[in-house]
C-alpha cells in the first residue's frame, strides 16, 4: 500500500490550442493512439499504488466521468466478440479505483484548481498529475519514483527536467542545491520567467506530491503571473522552509498541451505498440 492514497487531476482547462477538436470534447479525452490522455495519467497513479482518483472538472467535461464508468449498452454489444478485450484496461481501473469529482467554476490558475480539489483530498499528502504532460518510463512509473522519494523526504516533491533557455517562459523554474544525483533541495522558484529572469533551466513538469498545508498557503498567496493563483508561488513558501524537493525523474515526458508534443507522443506510442 502506498503512503500516498489520492491523486488530484486538474482537468478544467479549455484546451484552446486543440480547437476545434476540443470544442465539445475535454482535451483530456484526446487519445494517444487509442487511449485518452487522462487514462494514461490514472494508470501512472495506479502504478504508484494510488487508488483514489480526484478529478477537478469544469463545464463540458462530463465525458471524463463517463469514461471511468461502465457503459452497459456498449458492453452488451461487444460481449463475446473480439472487441471485448479493448475495454479491459478501463474495466481494470474501475474495479480497483474510486473516482471523485468536483467542478472548478472559474479558471483562476493551477493554484486555484488545486484548492478547488481540497474537499476531495482532505488532510493528507497527495499526488498531482497534469494529464497533458504525458510521461513514459522504463521500469518504475514517474509517479512511482516520486512516491518512493516522498517516503524518504516526507515533504513536497516536484518533477523537473532541463529545458532550452528560450523555453523557460512556459514553465515554473526552480533553483536549488543538488543533494544527491538528480535530487535538489529547492531554495527558489519562479513561474514562467523569461530567459533573463530564469535562475536556471530546470523546469517543473506536471507531476507533484504535495503536503496538505499547501491548501492554506495557496489561500494566503496573492495572485501571481497573469493574475492567476500560482501553485509555484505557494510552493515557494514551503521551499523557503527547505520543504520542497526537485526530482529529475527517469523517463521521458511529452508536452501534449502542444500540438507538436501531442503528435510526437502519438508517433512514439504507436511505434512501440507495433513492436
Ligand atoms: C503549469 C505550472 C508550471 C509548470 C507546468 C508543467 O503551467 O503553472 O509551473 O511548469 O504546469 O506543465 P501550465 O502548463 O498549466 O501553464
Amino acid at each position: 500500500m502506498s503512503s500516498i492514497k489520492k491523486c488530484l487531476f486538474p482537468a478544467a482547462g479549455y484546451g484552446t490550442r486543440f480547437l476545434p477538436a476540443t470544442k465539445a470534447m475535454p482535451k483530456e479525452m484526446l487519445p494517444i493512439v487509442t487511449k485518452p490522455l487522462i487514462q494514461y495519467g490514472v494508470e501512472e497513479a495506479m502504478a504508484a499504488g494510488i487508488t483514489g482518483m480526484a478529478i477537478v472538472t469544469g463545464r463540458g467535461k462530463r465525458a471524463l466521468e463517463d469514461h471511468f464508468d461502465i457503459s452497459y449498452e456498449l458492453e452488451h454489444q461487444i460481449a463475446g466478440t473480439d472487441k471485448e478485450e479493448l475495454l479491459n484496461t478501463t474495466r481494470h481501473i474501475i474495479q480497483r479505483c474510486t473516482f471523485s469529482y468536483t467542478r472548478q467554476i472559474e479558471m483562476k490558475g493551477l493554484g486555484h484548481a488545486i484548492l478547488t480539489g481540497s474537499s476531495l483530498i482532505g488532510n493528507e499528502p497527495f499526488a498531482v498529475i497534469l494529464a497533458d504532460d504525458y510521461c513514459v518510463a522504463e521500469g518504475e512509473s514517474v509517479m512511482g519514483q516520486m512516491v518512493k522519494l516522498f517516503e524518504k523526504y516526507q515533504c513536497s516533491i516536484v518533477a523537473i527536467e532541463e529545458v532550452p533557455s528560450n523555453e523557460t517562459y512556459r514553465y515554473g523554474i526552480i533553483e536549488g542545491q543538488e543533494e544527491a544525483e538528480g535530487i535538489y533541495r529547492i531554495s527558489n522558484m519562479v513561474e514562467k520567467p523569461g530567459p533573463e529572469e530564469a535562475p536556471t533551466n530546470l523546469a517543473i513538469i506536471g507531476r507533484y506530491i504535495l503536503t496538505p498545508d499547501i491548501f492554506e498557503i495557496i489561500e494566503q498567496t496573492p495572485p501571481g503571473k497573469n493574475g492567476e493563483m500560482q501553485l509555484t508561488d505557494a510552493l515557494l513558501v514551503q521551499a523557503k522552509q527547505g520543504r520542497v524537493i526537485g526530482y529529475k525523474f527517469r523517463g521521458r515526458r511529452f508536452d501534449c498541451g502542444s500540438v507538436e508534443g501531442f503528435v510526437e507522443a502519438t508517433n512514439y506510442t504507436y511505434a512501440r505498440q507495433k513492436r
